[in-house]
């Protein structure tokens, strides 16, 4: 990653303790970002370079990611037998063994899980963080709630240190609706004092025209994640395209499986590399909903999109440039809300 802080530290003036405890902090934050082999490691235990190759083609650029698979998928990929995918599951195990751990330790690693800042300390406060690494979360709201605003910010906190709310990693952003604009991660870079051109050469972009090409990008999203330490991928919007290329009523239930297969590939991406996943999402007027519900609109996608992220913010409009963001649902947060703003420095406090 493109360095973002210009001075390096200065060891020194430092005494050997003090020394000591930084080393210690370095060692533990590394330890937090290395969450996965490159996939070239099963060459070290009998598999051929051609196909590990072959595994990368087809998007499994990790070990984890073929030990995760399915013996149905991994035969999909170019090359493979299932005799080959037998002896690939037998040695990913291995390397990546499915265990059990105690509730203390489980508690202990959830209590290292870094959380990218918002932007807004109200909003940090009442994500207890902000948004979670390891885990999908899903941003729906109406046209100008500022879902595509709170995705630039996050493309500059994902690369600040860990002790000022960052993932100390690069950022991928996926546009469907080509509304990426490179020159707002310049004017939040400067509110945050980092320098705009390193913000500029740790965000990796891909424009998607189709629902398809969504979903293929993400084999070579594997294959940028498995080189660099990544922390945040953006999907904006994560069913725009999957609206438009399935029509009507005939073409539901595979526009559905479709989109659960790319969500399932994300929840993957998120466990495997460790990277916060933000899909934002449209609302649509609620057929169901009366005219005297708080409500009437809902987000797209259904039960598939409800199910796959971890957690659900509904952000909302408020007086003049202040939003509301309500937890909808999530595995650990009760449901409440807290107010922000959007401005020329992407999301920040509410303004009186
Ligand atoms: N440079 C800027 N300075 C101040 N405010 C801005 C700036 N750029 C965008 N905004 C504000 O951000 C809001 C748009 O938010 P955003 O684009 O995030 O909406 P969205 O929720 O993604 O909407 P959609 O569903 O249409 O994609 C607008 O209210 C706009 O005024
Ligand atoms: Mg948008």
């Amino acid at each position: 990653m493109a360095a973002l802080m210009e001075a390096p530290l200065d060891t020194t003036q430092m005494d050997d303790e003090e020394q000591l405890e930084e080393m210690e902090e370095e060692e533990a934050g590394a330890a937090r970002c290395a969450a996965f082999f490159h996939v070239t490691e099963l060459e070290n235990h009998g598999i051929s370079r051609q196909d590990t190759q072959k595994l990368a083609a087809g998007g499994f650029c990790t070990v984890q990611s073929v030990a995760y698979a399915t013996i149905k998928k991994l035969c999909e990929v170019k090359g493979i037998s299932d005799t080959k995918a037998q002896k690939l599951r037998e040695i990913s195990y291995k390397l990546v063994p499915s265990t059990f751990v105690t509730a203390a330790e489980e508690l202990q690693q959830r209590q290292q899980m870094i959380m990218l800042s918002t932007g807004s300390k109200e909003l940090d406060k009442l994500l207890e963080g902000g948004i979670e690494t390891g885990s999908l979360t899903e941003l729906y709201g109406e046209f100008r709630t500022g879902k595509t605003q709170l995705c630039h910010t996050l493309c500059v906190t994902a690369q600040l240190p860990l002790d000022q709310g960052g993932g100390e990693g690069k950022a991928m952003y996926i546009d469907t609706e080509g509304t990426f604009r490179p020159q707002r991660l310049q004017a939040i870079a400067e509110r945050y004092g980092v320098s705009p051109e390193m913000v500029l050469e740790n965000v990796v972009y891909a424009r998607a025209h189709n629902s398809e090409q969504q979903c293929e990008l993400l084999k070579q999203a594997c294959a940028l994640m498995s080189e660099d330490r990544f922390s945040l991928l953006i999907v904006d919007s994560a069913t725009a395209l999957y609206r438009t290329d399935y029509m009507g009523r005939g073409e539901l239930s595979e526009r559905q499986m479709q989109l659960a297969q790319f969500l399932r590939q994300l929840t993957r991406m998120s466990a495997e590399f460790g990277i916060a996943v933000v899909l934002t999402n449209q609302v649509v007027a609620n057929p169901d909903g009366m005219s005297f519900a708080k409500d009437a609109t809902k987000p797209i996608g259904g039960n598939i999109i409800a199910h796959a992220s971890h957690t659900r913010l509904q952000l909302k409009k408020a007086r003049g440039e202040n939003r509301v963001c309500k937890v909808v649902d999530s595995p650990s947060i009760a449901e409440s809300e807290a107010s922000f703003s959007v401005g020329g420095a992407g999301i920040a406090d509410a303004v009186e």
